[in-house]
């Protein structure tokens, strides 16, 4: 008789897609924290190659000066959710990869479809490589080209008006106007390369417009319980 109770031993996989200022990136480290996964920033490669290709002089129109910036990019990552850094080569770069410089380029850096294909690689890499028992996966297009065979897919949204609300908590350093603009400018921007606004099959929306922090951590975990049939410790 097949013994029904053998450990699953291939990482579960949970694919967070939103567009910026839905939470995201807190909500997936918590929700992390909370099972025991890894947990991996997509955004963070794209913005470390922004800051590669400025800081190393390459035009950002273009896209063959950009694909070249990819020779040689050394990146790594943390995917503990409590120790969390970025880096190219021996830089770390955790904090400048969020200045405005870099966030004010890196739409047009992540429509190269050559980085698209790279990155995405690189995620997988990275995901596969986990020795915890999941992997949390957030980013832009999680759910339907990195992972499209997650085990749990989720899209994670709130309306623009407390998105922008929330981003602009976050940025002391600009006006509130600045912030908003900013950040339509970029959805606008990165909705031209993918879809992030609406579901695709099988995927769950979460909407965070209406809950704190805590609420929408929960229901996203509720979520993914739901899905894996499994507890969180
Ligand atoms: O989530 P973020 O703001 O750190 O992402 C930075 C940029 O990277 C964002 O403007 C769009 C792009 N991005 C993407 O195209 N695909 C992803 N999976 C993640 C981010």
């Amino acid at each position: 008789m097949p013994n029904e109770s053998l450990e699953r031993t291939v990482p579960i996989v949970v694919a967070i897609d939103g567009p910026a200022g839905s939470g995201k990136s807190s909500v997936s480290k918590a929700v992390a924290r909370r099972f025991g996964f890894g947990f991996l920033d997509t955004g963070a490669a794209y913005r470390a190659l922004a800051w590669r290709v400025v800081e190393g002089g390459f035009d950002q129109e273009d896209a063959d000066a950009v694909t070249a910036s990819l020779d040689g990019f050394d990146y790594s990552i943390g995917t503990d959710p409590d120790v969390y850094f970025v880096r190219v080569g021996e830089i770390d770069v955790t904090d400048a990869i969020r200045l405005p410089r870099v966030t004010a380029v890196v739409s047009a850096i992540a429509r190269v479809p050559a980085v698209r294909s790279h990155l995405t690689e690189l995620f997988r890499t990275i995901a596969g490589s986990t020795d915890r028992p999941g992997m949390v996966i957030e980013g832009r297009d999680i759910t339907t080209v990195v992972a499209p065979d997650a085990d749990v897919r989720i899209l994670l949204t709130a309306s623009e008006e407390a998105r922008m609300a929330r981003r602009s908590l976050e940025i002391s350093t600009q006006s509130a106007d600045t912030v908003a603009e900013q950040l339509r400018s970029r959805d606008r921007a990165d909705s031209q390369v993918v879809d992030f606004m609406s579901a695709a099959d099988g995927v769950t929306t979460v909407d965070s417009t209406h809950l704190d922090f805590e609420q929408t951590v929960d229901t996203v975990a509720e979520v993914i319980t739901t899905r894996t049939a499994r507890t969180s410790p």
